[in-house]
Parts: structure tokens; sequence; C-alpha cells
């Protein structure tokens, strides 16, 4: 074969397995779990439970999560960190390995974090595209079927700016690119804050602009729409905003926003943005009564983790009673993608 006929099948090659990757992570009843909080981040949340910031606790409490029983009847993959991707568990498997053996795709944190972005004050920009291939290169060797990169954006009465929108899109999409070349699943994850106390409404207008925004870099880095994973915020009211919108109003909103998607996308896992577990899926439960052209599921962070983390605060003898707790809230968001959640289970908000 020549060398540019070998390019060629090489990149059908990845285009057909980010393909079936991608309906994996969003196959039916299945979510995505976020484990895959910066060292940073994730030293803040033991300390807030009194566990100490070490390597180890870092380590305990990932596997804890990964190797919840049955958590794969729920869960299609699980995002981890560089250093969990790295890691290994206590019987010596490494964790990609060992989420294999669990049924479970392991993906992979690569963006570097939110940094200031130059020349726009108040707005951030993520950082992460240097030596990003190589990167990815390796993380595929390791085993990563997918990745993550997050893009965020702060509503205040000026901002985001059209320019913060572009800016973030077009990293979104240059990594998606990146990640579909190397045939790993990009999710792409532009993230409308909930912080401030914008309504509803102004929510619905920036997301539906940030939508816009990266639909339109992602088809002009010419991304594969059936090999990637959108993983947008919900369409709610901000933290501090007066008044609290329904699951029928936040489905609504999310709803008429993601018309505007093509009709090739694998599918659509919302992230939890900050809303209580309870909320999170009550308002994902609401959204299956819209009829929409891909899966609507879940990527939650904080809305599947906070319980367990709270039952076991570094404490190894409260090991089962934080799994029990992950797995309830993975029962309770599958059933909600499922369609089964009972009209009872639909109003503890
Ligand atoms: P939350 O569900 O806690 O918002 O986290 C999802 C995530 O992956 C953030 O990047």
């Amino acid at each position: 074969m020549s060398e540019r006929s070998e390019t060629a099948q090489g990149q059908s090659d990845a285009t057909s397995r980010c393909r079936q990757v991608a309906a994996a992570m969003v196959a039916p009843g299945k979510g995505i779990l976020a484990a895959d909080e910066s060292i940073g981040t994730m030293n803040k949340r033991l300390d807030k439970v009194g566990a100490a910031q070490t390597e180890e606790n870092r380590r305990d409490y990932r596997e804890l999560l990964v190797s919840t029983a049955g958590l794969s009847d729920g869960i299609s993959g699980v995002i981890l960190c560089d250093e969990t991707l790295r890691q290994r568990f206590a019987d010596g498997r490494g964790f990609p390995e060992a989420l294999c053996e669990l049924g479970l795709l392991p993906g992979i944190k690569v963006d570097t974090g939110s940094k200031p972005c130059p020349g726009l004050p108040g707005e951030q920009v993520t950082e992460g595209l240097d030596n990003l291939p190589a990167r990815l290169a390796e993380y595929a060797q390791m085993g990563a079927a997918f990745a993550k990169w997050r893009a965020v954006y702060t509503i205040t009465s000026d901002l985001p700016t059209e320019t913060g929108i572009r800016a973030n899109a077009h990293a979104l999409a240059r990594y998606a690119a990146a990640c579909q070349e190397a045939g790993i699943v990009p999710i792409v994850e532009p993230e409308v804050m909930m912080d401030g106390d914008h309504s509803i409404e102004k929510d619905a207008e920036v997301t539906s602009a940030v939508s816009a925004a990266v639909l339109a870099e992602l088809a002009d880095f010419g991304v594969d729409f059936a090999g990637i994973v959108l993983k947008p915020n919900m369409v709610i009211e901000g933290t501090d905003h007066a008044e609290r919108s329904s699951p029928k109003q936040v489905a609504e909103a999310t709803a008429a926003g993601l018309r505007a998607l093509p009709d090739d996308l694998a599918g659509v896992a919302f992230l939890s943005g900050g809303q209580s577990p309870e909320r999170a899926t009550a308002n994902l439960a609401a959204m299956q009564a819209h009829q929409t052209r891909w899966p609507l599921t879940f990527s939650f962070g904080r809305a599947l983790v906070d319980p367990a983390l709270q039952a076991w605060r570094g404490d190894s003898g409260k090991l089962s009673a934080a799994q029990d707790a992950l797995a309830q809230r993975v029962a309770a968001n599958a059933a909600a993608v499922r369609g089964e959640r009972t009209d009872q289970e639909l109003h503890p908000v």
C-alpha cells in the first residue's frame, strides 16, 4: 500500500473506532462517571470531608468508586485524570486494564485547566493544546478509549463576549479533531456555569450562542459528529436567582436548545454543574419526555460521587457504605434515562 493510502486507511479505521466507542458510551440506559478531578480539586474535596490530601487517598477513593459492584449496569465509561490513569489497583492491575475487566471504558481528561484569557478581562480559556497529539498517542497506548476537554463560560451582565465564546469553541474543536485522529472519542464539554443570579432565559440565550459557536468550529475542523459525545450544561437558572425552575421547565428549555444539533451526533451526556444529586436526576428524568434524535444521558461528577465521598471520608471501614451511596445514584440516573422513574421520585428537589 502507498504511504498515502496507508494514512487514509488508518484514518478510516480511527473514524469507525470512534463511532463504535461513542455509541457504546451513550448505550441505552447508561451514562458516564466523571471522576477526573485534577489533583488540586480532588485535594480540596478530600479536605472538605476531613480526609488527608494524599496520593494514596486519591487512589483509594477512585478504586472504591470504579470497583462498586454492578457499576457497569448503569455506567459505560469513567473519566479519569492523568494521575489516576497511571495508578494501580491494590491488586496491582493498572486502572485502564482493571476498568476494562470491569466492563467500563477508560477515559482521560486531557485539558490542563481554564486560565484567565489574555485580552478578555474576566473570561477564561481552557489550555492544553500544546503537544496534544503526542499526549493522546500515549494515552491511546495506555488504553484510553475516550477523552474530555471542558470549556467554561461565566454569565455576568456583559459576559461572555463573542470573542470569549469563539476562543473556547476553537480550542474545543482543535482538541476534538486531534482526538479523532488518534482514534480516541472526544467528549466535547462546553459548560455555561450556574454561578450568578441569571434567569433560565438568560442561560438559554448564552447556552445557545455557545452551542452554535462550538458546532460551527467542529464543522470547520472536519470533526465527525458520529464520533463525539457532547457534554453540555442543562439550561437552568443561576445559583443565586430568586426563582427555581421545575424539572419540566429545565427539560423544555434544554430540549429547545438542543434542536440545532446535527442528526448524526452520537449522543448528549449532561454535566451536573453543582446541582444537588436529586435535582440533577429529576431534571434528567424530565428530559426523557422529549423526543430527540440522540440519547440524552448523564456524565455527572458531583451529582454521582458526592454522597459516596461524604459516606467514605477517608475511612476504609466505610467503603461499602460509600459504594452503596454511589450505586444508589447510578441506579437512579440509569432509571431516569430509561424512563423508569416513578412520579414520587420525580419531585424531591
Ligand atoms: P459535574 O457533574 O460535577 O459538573 O462534573 C462534570 C464534569 O466532568 C466537569 O468537568
